[in-house]
């Protein structure tokens, strides 16, 4: 069976990579797609988001990276996909990610949305926590793979 991961993953993080490496173990084939949205201001455009989720997960060789705009019930019927997965942390994405869900299956009773919960290590993590943290001078060596690091200190401070 094949699967999207969809998010902004602006940048991926070790919380993302533990889903796909559990994914990627248990579906034949996992396309991570990137939603393509101009209205949110990201620190990394599409195609460096595209080029850093393929240089950390080069590894695996049972995943795709992609990207989609509009509706993602849209885009996955378009792929002839329908499981949708997604990590859920904390208690505070169950409410927005159980909304989504929802919507998605009103939208498209086909699709599914399946659930991973995140590994412990990871509850914590995103990837606005990760900006913030390196913004502010930080470590985020635990947090994101080093290609992702030196992309973050790049853009933020230049060097
Ligand atoms: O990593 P994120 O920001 O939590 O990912 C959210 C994402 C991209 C999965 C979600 O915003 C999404 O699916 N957007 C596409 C638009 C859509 O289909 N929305 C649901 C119906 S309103």
């Amino acid at each position: 069976m094949i699967v999207v991961y969809p998010g902004s993953f602006d940048p991926i993080t070790y919380g993302h990579l533990d889903i796909i490496k559990r994914c990627s173990k248990k579906f034949d084939k996992v396309i991570i797609s990137i939603l393509k949205n101009d209205a949110k201001k990201t620190l990394f455009n599409v195609q460096e988001r595209v080029a850093l989720i393929k240089e950390a997960t080069k590894h695996l060789d049972n995943i795709e990276v992609d990207s989609f705009s509009g509706l993602l019930v849209d885009y996955v019927k378009q792929k002839n996909i329908s499981l949708i997965v997604k990590g859920l942390r904390m208690v505070a994405d169950f409410e927005y990610e159980m909304q989504m869900a929802m919507i998605n299956k009103r939208l498209n009773k086909e699709v599914e949305t399946v659930f991973l919960m995140s590994s412990s290590e990871y509850i914590f993590l995103s990837s606005s926590a990760v900006k913030q943290a390196a913004r502010a001078g930080g470590d985020i060596s635990g947090f994101v793979p080093p290609i992702v690091r030196e992309a973050i200190n790049q853009k933020i401070k230049g060097v």
